[in-house]
């Protein structure tokens, strides 16, 4: 049994964050770009979708419906420091690769770039933004996903809110009818 207790519905998102925490790379009028993303979701297995959350206030919103292309790269722990910076600073006034250490990569299909010290990259188009004003919703097409070759199980990050992070990192296997 767990004895639990009432929680404010504003504290909600701190239980069921999806993870990980990712980085969303732009590139709008000749100006890159990275913000930190928790909010997002799997919407298909083949092609792949994701549905992410996107403020109207942030600097990257503008770039996504310009644009309608990005790259969702994985960060872990290692790089955690370069990952709150990015979720703390935004694109407007600061080059956050140079800010924060982080070594942009040529993406194959889009203009957007990748990071060098992520655990993967995802380069996306934008296939819907009609929720876009009324939910902050983009969802992406993954057209081309890249992997580290390391075959340890990556170390990303959770956000639980207010700055607190889990790290993954153990694997356990058990019977399943899911892919
Ligand atoms: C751990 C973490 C998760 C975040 N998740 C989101 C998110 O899902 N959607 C969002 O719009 N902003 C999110 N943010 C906030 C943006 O990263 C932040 O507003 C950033 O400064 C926007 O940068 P930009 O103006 O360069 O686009 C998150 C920040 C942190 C630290």
């Amino acid at each position: 049994m767990t004895a639990k207790r009432s929680l404010p519905l504003a504290q909600v998102y701190r239980l069921i964050e999806p993870g990980p925490v990712v980085l969303l790379c732009t590139a709008s009028g000749g100006r890159r770009n990275v913000m930190t993303q928790s909010w997002h979701t799997m919407i298909d297995f083949e092609p792949p979708l994701i549905g992410c959350v996107v403020s109207e206030a942030n600097y990257t919103f503008a770039a996504l419906e310009k644009t309608r292309e990005c790259v969702i790269s994985v960060p872990t722990v290692e790089i955690a420091a370069a990952v709150v910076g990015c979720g703390n600073t935004s694109g407007r006034t600061v080059d956050k690769f140079q800010a924060f250490g982080l070594t942009p990569e040529r993406a194959s299909l889009v203009a957007a770039p990748r990071i060098a010290e992520c655990y993967a990259d995802l380069e996306c188009r934008v296939i819907d933004a009609k929720l876009r004003h009324r939910y902050n919703l983009f969802v992406l097409q993954v057209l081309k996903a890249w992997r580290s070759i390391s075959r340890k199980p990556p170390r990303t990050l959770h956000h639980m809110g207010k700055g607190r992070f889990m790290v993954a990192g153990r694997t356990i296997s058990l019977p399943s009818r899911m892919k």
